[in-house]
Parts: structure tokens; sequence; C-alpha cells
């Protein structure tokens, strides 16, 4: 292939053409994918968790096509009917009070927008995050990131040899993900200064670790004794992947008190349509003045159209429920038919990790499983994830299960 793009795109030898509607429950979207040369694939990358409809809903389609017979672009400063609904329905799901809304394009998009709240808000400018955190590759977000690859010439943070020439110095200090007595020390040490806690209730690309309750709640009970805010990442885990909107409200509950502060999201709201929003209390988000921040494409009317569908379809169609239900699924299949190499399989509902604890034998498996037609992705380097659509249930697992017997045999 005569690739032109950036070697930075790793090349995974497929080119995907379109998906097929064959064994796609009826009116719904499709679980497989085909390539250019017709091979069919179950689709458990599903766009690294952005087509919770699954490929070419028919109703996401007609409502993306509605929208864009009327109105597909307008500036920040006017109204829009789509993206003043979106607005109203995000801040009734969210585990914020009183939430508003900030709407961007991609998940780094809102991760900064985060950032630049959280310090206009507390007048403070350190943000705690977490190892194993992926937040995104602006240069907040690959800050706040833990791999040391992302961040490589680019930017230094607190606490860290130093690297070599940067351009920017971040004040982003990092703790163990899951240890408060870690975060307390920082704390201290940033005594005043910091203005968040960032954390993915569940970390997507460090290897689908959820947080324990025990933590997530620890985590908002020290940002209340130090006076920062808590915001959550739920770009990869939220939008109803575990079986609520929130990962949050799966793993800590539904206990207001417990409320964060400011949360985003991305990949999934848009069904496949890039849309992103960060939505954080009223009183806080007051300090983004007119023209504070803006995003041309943020929250346009068709990517507003799009996720409206989206929800709407997951509503109707009980899709956070059935989401929710994938991870035991594939716990029973392992159960009853153990595969010698496996040795976890974690995460929260349709977030779904498969641990190896061997970096080249779950490298070796991603691509054997392409050859058996289920894609996946590696995920923390020793795990195989699997992020599929929500209607996905015991037929789709199963087949991911046997991709892995087999491509281990
Ligand atoms: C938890 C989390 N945060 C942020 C991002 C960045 O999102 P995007 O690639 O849309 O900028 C990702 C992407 O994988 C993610 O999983």
């Amino acid at each position: 292939m005569d690739d032109r793009r950036w070697p930075t795109y790793s090349s995974r030898n497929i080119t995907l053409d379109s998906y097929v509607r064959e064994g796609a429950p009826a009116g719904r979207g499709s679980f497989h994918v085909r390539d250019t040369a017709g091979k069919l694939y179950l689709d458990a990358i599903n766009g690294i968790g952005c087509l919770p409809l699954g490929h070419g809903d028919p109703r996401w389609n007609a409502a993306i096509e509605a929208q864009m017979g009327k109105l597909v672009s307008a500036p920040g400063t006017i109204w829009t009917d789509p993206q003043q609904a979106l607005a109203r329905d995000l801040v009734k799901r969210v585990p914020v009070q009183d939430g508003r809304v900030f709407f961007g394009n991609t998940g780094t998009e809102v991760t900064e927008a985060a950032v630049k709240l959280a310090t206009r808000a507390t007048g403070r400018d350190v943000i705690i995050a977490f190892e194993k955190a992926f937040h995104g590759r602006t240069l907040a977000a690959i800050a706040m990131t833990a791999n040391p690859k992302y961040r490589d010439s680019y930017v230094q943070v607190l606490d860290e040899a130093p690297l070599g020439p940067r351009f920017a110095q971040m004040n982003v200090a990092r703790a163990p993900f899951g240890d408060l007595a870690a975060v307390e020390t920082l704390f201290r040490r940033y005594s005043g200064r910091v203005a968040m806690v960032c954390v993915e209730p569940i970390q997507g690309e460090g290897g689908v670790n959820p947080g324990s309750r025990e933590f997530l709640v620890g985590l908002r009970r020290l940002c209340n004794e130090h006076g920062a805010l808590l915001g959550l990442d739920e770009i990869q885990c939220g939008v109803g992947r575990t079986g609520a909107f929130s990962a949050w409200t799966t793993l800590v509950g539904d206990d207001r008190e417990l409320d964060a502060d400011i949360v985003w999201y991305a990949k999934a709201l848009g069904g496949g349509f890039p849309i992103a929003a960060c939505v954080a209390r009223a009183d806080l988000a007051e300090v983004m003045t007119k023209g504070s921040h803006g995003s041309t494409f943020g929250g346009n009317p068709l990517a507003c159209a799009a996720a409206i569908a989206t929800l709407g379809i997951m509503d109707g169609d009980g899709l956070f429920a059935s989401a929710g239900e994938q991870l035991g699924v594939l716990q029973s299949i392992a159960a009853e038919e153990p595969i010698s190499g496996v040795l976890e399989v974690r995460g929260a509902g349709a977030m779904i990790g498969i641990e190896f604890g061997d970096a080249d034998r779950a490298l070796a498996l991603v691509d054997t499983m392409q050859d058996l037609g289920v894609l996946v992705t590696i995920s923390g380097g020793t795990a195989v994830r699997c992020l599929l659509a929500y209607h996905a249930g015991e037929a789709e697992l199963c087949e991911v299960w046997t991709a892995i017997r087999r491509g281990l045999s």
C-alpha cells in the first residue's frame, strides 16, 4: 500500500471497506465490517468505542440525513435547536449538579476545556492525574496522560526527571491509580495549588482498570477537604457503556452528595459522529465568560442531531441495560470454557479487558484474531480490549472467546 499519511498511523494491514447488514438485528446497526477483499470481521474495536449502535443503524442514518437538509453549521454565538435540546438532555443525565455544557468535537478538546475551567474557576495551577491515565493528545491532555511516549519532546510535568528541551512545562502531578494516600501526599506537597483531580473512573487505554468505589469516593472526599474540583474523564467509559449513562454511577452509585464538579464525554456520544461535551456545575461554568473559550465546529447542529438520535435510540432500545450485561456474559463463558493464559476478564458492561500478563502474547493475539475475523485492540500493553456495540450479546461474545481460544492454540 502506497500510504501517504504521516508514519504516526501504525498499520494493521487491513483496509476497511464497509459495514454489512447480514446478521444484524432487523432495523439496527451491524456488528460486522468488511475489508476491501470482502472478508467479514466482528468489530470489537468499534471505532475505539465510538459506535454504540453498531454500524449503519438506519434510524441514526435517517436523523443525520434529516438534519443535513436543514442546518449543518452555525457559529457558537447563535443558538440552534439541536444544541439546546442536547444540552438540556445531557444535564439531566450526568453526575454533576445544575450542569452547563461546553461542546467540542473530540475527547481531547473537552479535556482541555475542563483544564481551562478548573484553573480559572479555582485560581489554582496544579492538576493531579494518575499513572496509566490517558486523556488525549493536545498539550494539557498529554500532560495528564501517563505514558511518557505521548509527551516525548513536547511536555514536561512535575516531579519528573528532566527530559530535555520541552515546548511546555505543565503543572501536572501524578499518583498511582487507586492510591489515596499518594493523592493526599500530593495535596500536601502542592498545598493550596491543586485546581482539579482528574480521573477516568475506568481507565481505558491503561488496561481497562475500574477504580474501586472506595478510591473514587475517597477522591471526592479529598477534593472537598482541600478545596479542589473533582473532574471525571468519561470519554471512553461514559455514555451508557457500563450500564448507566456514566461509569461513575455504575461504580459509585447515584448519591448526589458524591457528584463530581466537571465531567466530560466524547466517543459514543455521537454514535460515530464526532462530538464531545464537557459538563460543569453552573457556578463554576460562570467563569467561562463570553469569548473565554470556543470551538468553530463544536456542537454543530449535525453533530448534536446525531447525538440526540443516538441517545434516543439507546433509551428506546434499552441499550444501557444490554451493554451493562456484556461483562457478566463473557465472564460466564470464560468460567464454563476456561482458556489457559487468560488471567482475568475485567471491566464493566461493554468495556472489557482480557488480561494475559504478557505483552508479546497479547500483541500477537490481536493479529491472529484479525486473521480469524475478530477486530480487537490492545490496552495497557498486556490486555486485549473489547468495546462491542451495546446490543451485542452472547453470540458476539462467544465469537470473541472462540477467536481467543483458536488464536492461542
Ligand atoms: C479516557 C480518554 N480520554 C481522552 C481521549 C481522547 O479522545 P480523542 O481521541 O477523541 O481526542 C480518549 C481517547 O481514546 C480516552 O479514551
